[in-house]
């Protein structure tokens, strides 16, 4: 499965934050925030990835995350000049994709808690996979609806009206026909090629699966500056309590064995003395010893 992480862009709500730095770029209380849904996808088993974010932007991601090698990836990076939608990102992508199946990911959200995603992507045969999580404001999200049977059976844009308390978060697998689906979208009202548009497709042939995350999952969306601050108080407060990192490229790597111990300790032994190299420290440690990193989920 290759992954597209798209992180593009104003950031006008952020503001005057985003004036030289993306939205994507700055910190989630210890690291940047794209490390977090880079964690993830790595997670869940994803190798080979696509960086696209805006023509001003994208060098800055160029610096931060290379070629991927370090981690055990391929990573390449394509320009968005405008932000006309998140379904927009399969037709900048579509050579990248070739015959595969794909997912996306924003650059702006932050997840945290349990296996959901890995096992959904391990399942995952064709069609397309979205999860459903419930918020008290499902208005600023696509939103789902599920019938007594719990199956989907609407999606809808920020509607006025919801349906239902659950929003679609940013994480969105697909087969190869979402490129086709992609070409063949009108921009909606606000210019847009809609991913919920995309997603409602796959729903009228009966091929969107949908996941709901348990309670006491955390997805949190960096948007604004409270809920950037909110993310960061959570991530602290996490990470203070349990003496574990969310969002640790690393660490992800070292489980699903994109990278070995001995090439773990080495890019550690690169870091500056920081927190971040103590904590890499103290996982290489438990690996050595033969345990895998508390909370994590068994790869496969
Ligand atoms: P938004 O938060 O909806 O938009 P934004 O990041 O431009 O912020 P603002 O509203 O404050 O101006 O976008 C959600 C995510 O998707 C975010 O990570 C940016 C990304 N995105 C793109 O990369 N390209 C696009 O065309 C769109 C619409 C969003």
């Amino acid at each position: 499965m290759k992954g597209i992480i798209l992180a593009g862009g104003a950031g006008s709500r952020l503001y005057p934050l985003t004036m030289v730095a993306s939205k994507q770029l700055q910190p989630v209380y210890d690291k940047p925030m794209v490390y977090y849904p880079l964690t993830v996808l790595i997670a869940s088993g994803v190798r080979d990835f696509c960086l696209i974010s805006t023509p001003k932007d994208l060098p800055r991601f160029r610096e931060l995350l290379g070629d991927g090698r370090e981690w055990g990836l391929s990573i390449e990076y394509r320009e968005q000049p405008r932000p006309e939608g998140i379904a927009q990102a399969f037709l900048i992508a579509d050579t990248f994709i070739g015959q595969d199946p794909v997912t996306l990911i924003l650059g702006d959200n932050v997840f945290f808690g349990g296996d959901a995603f890995p096992r959904a992507f391990a399942e995952f045969k064709s069609g397309a996979a979205v999860f459903a999580y419930h918020v008290t404001d499902p208005q600023r999200y696509g939103v789902v609806e599920f019938d007594a049977r719990m199956r989907a059976v609407s999606i809808e844009e920020k509607p006025v009206r919801p349906r239902s308390s659950f929003a679609v978060p940013g994480v969105y697998l697909y087969d190869n026909q979402v490129v086709d689906i992609a070409r063949s979208l009108k921009p909606s009202a606000r210019g847009e090629l809609e991913i919920t548009d995309v997603n409602r497709v796959y729903l009228e042939r009966g091929q969107l699966q949908v996941y709901r995350l348990p309670r006491g999952f955390a997805w949190l969306d960096a948007g604004t500056s409270s809920s950037l601050h909110e993310a960061s108080a959570y991530v602290q407060a996490i990470e203070k309590r349990q003496g574990i990192k969310i969002g640790c490229p690393e660490e992800a790597a070292l489980w699903r064995g994109f990278i070995t111990l001995d090439q773990f300790e080495q890019r550690l032994g690169r870091m500056p003395n920081c927190e971040y190299r103590d904590y890499l420290s103290t996982v290489a440690a438990e690996a050595r010893a033969g345990r895998l990193p508390y909370g994590v989920p068994r790869a496969g």
